[in-house]
């Protein structure tokens, strides 16, 4: 199974100073694999200087745009981000994989729901489409979204969110919290933080027991700050959706997948893997990830970022032991049905039965 597939550039629009926003066309053939989900993201590939990268963009358009977009913003001394923004140009062909991810909630045209995004940066762009596909297609549900940057000049997609505002009327908020801009009412200026959270919430701004899922999307501390204050004005763990772009930090508690058999002290594991239909077994040391090990025996095993953040390495252990070290990507359920990222997991028993298929 191809895992990259060839999209064409067909445009390339500024959105602010430093990032753009790439319109791409799959080849026909192509098409329904790209049919995306809204909050998912495309992972790229591109040789720099003979180094393969594998960078991840979330889709920014809704379902019912018509239209497959990614927004990229630049980071300085970033190999991706620098080429997108400054070389890219329509009509080149960028390989990317189909969507992935699983940062959205099934949507229900009669359900007449309350959604809070929080977005911090170009963590706008998988929320942008969560929000434009939810309005379009539940036609009782409302938006507020509470959108951090440092100042106006950075906010990406303003525009758009002022024209969203009023194709959707009375059903789209949008709450813009400043870095460095002062701005009318003072609890929109600074970092948002837990403190800051629980304020919009004292303040009526936010409705903690009117809303039903919460969207966080941006730098890791400014997620946490957020998840406490949702946690702390009520909101369930299961009423809170992430989605992580960059990992700061060494990542949650390990998790151990549960085990059929013991452990040795063999330094060798065999794994065996199933990858598109096929199962072969690889012999590997225990210090390579399931990952490693399957690519190094020539097996294609999807993966992007290699930092435990994407969820596109995922697999699920059948049978053995594997210690994941670091997961920001799956959820708690998906754990303890035996998902684990084969990119941070290491085998643990001597024989490990791993599919990439289910
Ligand atoms: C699921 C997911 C979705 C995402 N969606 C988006 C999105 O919609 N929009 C978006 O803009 N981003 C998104 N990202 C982030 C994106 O994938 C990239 O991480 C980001 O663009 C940086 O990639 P880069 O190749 O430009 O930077 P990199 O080359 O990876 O560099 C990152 C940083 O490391 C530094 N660095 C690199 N090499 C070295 C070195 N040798 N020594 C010291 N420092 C170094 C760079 O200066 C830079 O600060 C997403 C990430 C994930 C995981
Ligand atoms: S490759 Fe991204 S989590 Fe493993």
């Amino acid at each position: 199974m191809a895992r990259f597939h060839e999209l064409e550039v067909t445009g390339i629009q500024k959105t602010i100073r430093d990032a753009v926003v790439v319109s791409l066309k799959p080849k026909d053939d192509d098409a329904e694999a790209f049919d995306f989900i809204q909050g998912q993201y495309l992972t790229f590939r591109r040789d720099f200087d003979g180094e393969e990268l594998r960078r991840s963009y979330s889709i920014c358009a809704g379902k019912d745009d018509g239209i497959l977009q990614v927004g990229i913003k630049r980071v300085d001394g970033g190999a991706f981000s620098t080429f997108a923004n400054e070389e890219l140009k329509v009509g080149d062909t960028l390989e990317a994989m189909p969507p992935m991810g699983r940062f959205y909630t099934e949507l229900d045209a009669s359900a007449g729901k309350n959604y809070v995004g929080f977005a911090g940066g170009s963590g706008i762009t998988p929320v942008l489409s969560i929000l434009r596909t939810t309005l379009a297609r539940e036609p009782r549900s409302t938006f507020t979204l509470v959108y951090a940057n440092k100042g106006v000049a950075t906010i990406m997609f303003r525009e758009e969110l002022e024209d969203l505002k009023n194709t959707f009327m009375g059903r789209l908020s949008v709450i813009h919290i400043l870095e460095t801009d002062a701005q009318e009412i003072d609890l929109f200026t600074g970092l948002v933080t837990e403190e800051k959270v629980g304020q919009l919430f004292r303040s009526g701004f936010l409705d903690a027991e009117g809303t039903d899922t919460a969207f966080i999307c941006g730098p890791e501390p400014m997620m946490l700050g957020i998840a406490a204050g949702l946690k702390a004005a009520g909101l369930a763990e299961d009423q809170i959706k992430f989605e992580l772009f960059a990992s700061a930090q060494p990542g949650r508690l390990k998790k151990r997948v549960v085990s059929k058999e013991a452990g040795s002290t063999a330094n060798e594991a065999q794994i065996v893997v199933t990858l598109d239909g096929s199962t072969r077994t690889v012999s590997a040391s225990k210090e390579l990830s399931v990952l490693d090990a399957a690519r190094s025996d020539n097996l294609d095993a999807p993966y992007a970022c290699k930092a435990g953040v994407c969820s596109t390495c995922r697999c699920r252990v059948l049978e053995g032991e594997v210690e994941m070290v670091t997961n920001h990507a799956l959820e708690d359920y998906e754990v303890e049905k035996g998902y684990v990222l084969s990119c941070q997991s290491y085998p643990v028993t001597d024989k490990v039965v791993v599919d990439y298929d289910q």
